[in-house]
């Protein structure tokens, strides 16, 4: 079993291993030390399984309560989440007792938020069952839900106790959305792992390719628990990316977004002779290889625009991440009107 210590305001484990979903209830038991453990899952991921995780927890003595929601995000809203806190309210959970998110990242920030406000603060442990989960939100603490104004803008920093990967479950996953967590995958690599990027090349193991990027996410987690810095490398390609999903009208989900804001700004970076040219084959072999798209959509126009709406913009700058070489990106924080600029290069023949 591969283990990876995350020590951020709260230090827990995640643990990582083919067919450990069997184990779950005595891992849970290690941690969890409350009577009841309450299942928070989706309608999806629940009737595969739910039964098998809620046998597992009965196992080691705990009481098992269930709440689930239907699947997708139009579910990480207020009104799940204030239906979960009643459930939790009308079941008298208390502080000692945990919640587990057993999904993809809509149950995990969701099933995170609720634990970090019900009783102000209660335990979860995440079980994450889509490759996006299990490299990217299960691991750092940011919770949320989605308002009416827009994506995850309530929500918490708020660490799990425990997270426990089972890459078996990826098997019944869709192929697509598989491929989504694979522009996440490959996002680390342009990051800081140039040698990742070419093992990612190869044929890899899945438990060494989660392993690989779960302890990256906690090293520049670590370094910046709160996004105010350095953390802001993780949204190599989002920029671009946010404002493609919310042109679609988010038909264009967010891994294929990611693949392609990563390619504009690859595209725009080696136009602005900021990044070297070797850099784009390599990027765009590994999108191909793992289904996801590489040509550009929309204008850079509607992007920038749509784009600066975006929260993270803050104040009259803007925060770049730039690719400079395989695998190493750097932040540059450049005044909002060049976004258009700038992005406008990736276009040009
Ligand atoms: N907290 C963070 O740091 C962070 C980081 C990245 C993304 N996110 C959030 O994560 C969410 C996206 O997560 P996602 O891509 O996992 O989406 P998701 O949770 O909606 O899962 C995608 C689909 O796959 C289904 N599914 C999940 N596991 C399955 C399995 N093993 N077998 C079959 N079907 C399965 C789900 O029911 C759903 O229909 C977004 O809300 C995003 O904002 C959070
Ligand atoms: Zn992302």
């Amino acid at each position: 079993m591969k283990r990876v210590k995350v020590e951020a305001s709260l230090t827990y484990d995640v643990l990582i291993e083919k067919g450990l979903l069997k184990n779950a209830g005595k891992l849970i038991k290690e941690t969890a030390s409350g009577e009841t453990a309450i299942i928070v899952s989706d309608t999806n991921v629940f009737p595969i399984y739910g039964d098998f995780l809620s046998k597992e927890l009965k196992n080691e003595g705990y009481n098992v309560l269930t709440f689930v929601f239907p699947a997708g995000e139009e579910s990480k809203n207020t009104d799940t989440l204030v239906e979960l806190w009643e459930f939790l309210a009308k079941n008298h959970v208390t502080r000692s007792d945990s919640l587990i998110a057993l999904g993809g990242g809509v149950v995990g920030d969701l099933t995170g938020f609720a634990a970090a406000t019900f009783l102000r603060g209660i335990k979860y442990i995440g079980i994450p069952t889509t490759l996006l989960s299990m490299v990217d939100s299960s691991v750092g603490g940011k919770t949320a839900v989605d308002l009416k104004g827009g994506k995850n803008l309530a929500g918490a920093f708020y660490q799990p106790s425990l997270v426990i990967i089972d890459p078996d479950t990826l098997k019944t996953l869709p192929e697509n959305i598989f491929s989504d967590g694979m522009a996440e995958v490959i996002k680390y690599g342009m990051i800081n792992l140039p040698d990742f990027l070419y093992d990612l090349s190869r044929d890899m193991d899945i438990c060494d390719i989660i392993e690989t990027c779960v302890k990256d996410k906690r090293d520049i987690v670590n370094l910046d628990e709160k996004d105010l810095g350095l953390r802001q490398l993780l949204n190599f390609g989002h920029t671009p990316a946010h404002g493609i999903e919310k042109l679609s009208e988010f038909t264009v989900s967010h891994g294929s977004a990611v693949a392609i804001g990563m390619m504009i700004m690859t595209k725009a970076s080696i136009k602005t002779g900021l990044c070297s040219g070797t850099v784009l084959p390599v990027l765009e072999n590994l999108l191909k290889k793992f289904s996801l798209p590489t040509e550009l959509v929309f204008s850079a126009e509607e992007i920038a625009k749509t784009a600066l709406n975006d929260k993270k913009r803050m104040g009259a700058n803007i925060t770049l991440v730039i690719p400079e070489d395989i695998g190493k990106c750097v932040l540059k924080n450049v005044p909002i009107e060049s976004l258009y600029e700038f992005l406008s290069e990736a276009w040009k023949k």
